[in-house]
């Protein structure tokens, strides 16, 4: 008997995205590395930490196909992008990717909801939701380096930026969670 809850397509959608979130760890990867080498052990331990998430991301997407009957398959990874010139163009990059997926995930809620798929689409909201903590995450990179100075930021500037990126939360606040007396 088939027991596969899941079309072809969608399966394949679901396991290509547990591919492209590991190719998204191991940008952050060696974004972090760079980071590392420069001498910005803050700002690599958050990367390293976001690349962390991501592979728990691709552990979600594995799991769901494999509960609803499917099998995912792991890919190649295709290597990631040569090293970034600066810490702009670093932070612009991570922004860059997190919008690239935010675009892959409403791909699949939009499959889903084509094929009136409700267990999928229902199990991707936790990833919408969490694509609007990521991209804060990442437009929040780029304001604090703006603020530091951007590519003329001292030394002085860029040593409490790395340090605060290291004690930064890998989360962000969800707008719904706010309040007047929380803002
Ligand atoms: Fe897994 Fe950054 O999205």
């Amino acid at each position: 008997m088939n027991t596969n809850r899941l079309s072809p397509t969608i399966e394949k959608a679901l396991s290509d995205q547990m591919n492209k979130e590991i190719h998204a760890s191991h940008v952050f990867l060696s974004y972090g590395i760079w980071a590392d080498d420069k001498g910005y052990q803050g700002i690599a331990n958050f990367l390293y930490r976001h690349a962390q998430e991501e592979r728990n991301h691709s552990i979600k997407f594995m799991e769901y196909v494999l509960n609803r009957g499917g099998k995912p398959k792991v890919d190649a990874i295709p290597a990631p992008p040569a090293d970034p010139e600066s810490l702009t163009a670093c932070f612009d990059g991570v922004f860059k990717h997190e919008v690239d997926n935010t675009t892959a995930i409403y791909r699949i809620v939009d499959l889903a909801l084509e094929e009136k798929d409700w267990a999928t689409w229902n199990f991707m909201q936790w990833f919408v939701q969490e694509q609007i903590e990521e991209e804060t995450l990442a437009s929040n990179l780029i304001d604090k380096l703006k603020i530091a100075g951007g590519d003329r930021a001292t030394d002085e500037s860029l040593f409490t930026l790395d340090k605060t990126l290291q004690e930064t939360p890998n989360d962000v606040p969800l707008a719904q969670e706010a309040t007047g007396d929380n803002p």
